[in-house]
């Protein structure tokens, strides 16, 4: 059961598959920021709506599985960019589901808009929401809409 009681409300931002690269993976498509600094970005705004985020990012689908089972009892929720595990990773949206955490899926890129293998999340149906095609804003807009989720239950 979560316990909305205590402030600041924490948050869990998972950062997938080559996410690692920002800054200097494809640029068209992703943009210039790092990781480094949108993580920075997120912190900040995150200050702003008195929230605390913890970012982690891994290449490895069961490093960001357990990370999802070890966010229950730590986190309010989670703000997930999956990268290209959201387009195969069943194992990844059953650790969502498992741990019952309110989870929100963000992309830089807009899915819809690109290659058809991307149209399908397997993280979808198991997010409270997705925000897709903004570009770094994409995760600024996904803290906003996941803090405003969890203010809101
Ligand atoms: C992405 C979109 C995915 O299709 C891709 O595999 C990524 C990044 C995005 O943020 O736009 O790694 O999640």
């Amino acid at each position: 059961m979560l316990d909305l009681t205590f402030q600041p409300l924490s948050i869990l931002v998972l950062h997938g598959p080559n996410l690692n690269l920002l800054g200097r993976r494809e640029p068209g498509i992703y943009g210039s920021l790092t990781l480094a600094e949108i993580n920075r970005l997120l912190e900040e705004e995150g200050a702003k709506l008195q929230a605390k985020v913890y970012p982690m990012q891994s290449n490895h689908e069961g490093v960001l599985v357990d990370a999802i089972h070890e966010a229950l009892e730590k986190y309010h929720g989670i703000l997930i960019n999956a990268g290209a595990y959201t387009h195969t990773s069943v194992a990844l949206r059953d650790a969502i589901a498992a741990v019952n955490l309110p989870a929100v899926e963000v992309h830089l890129s807009n899915i819809y808009r690109r290659e058809e293998f991307r149209h399908h999340s397997y993280i979808a149906s198991v997010a409270v929401g997705q925000i897709s095609g903004f570009g770094a804003q994409s995760y600024l807009l996904g803290l906003q809409a996941l803090l405003y989720h969890l203010q809101n239950l």
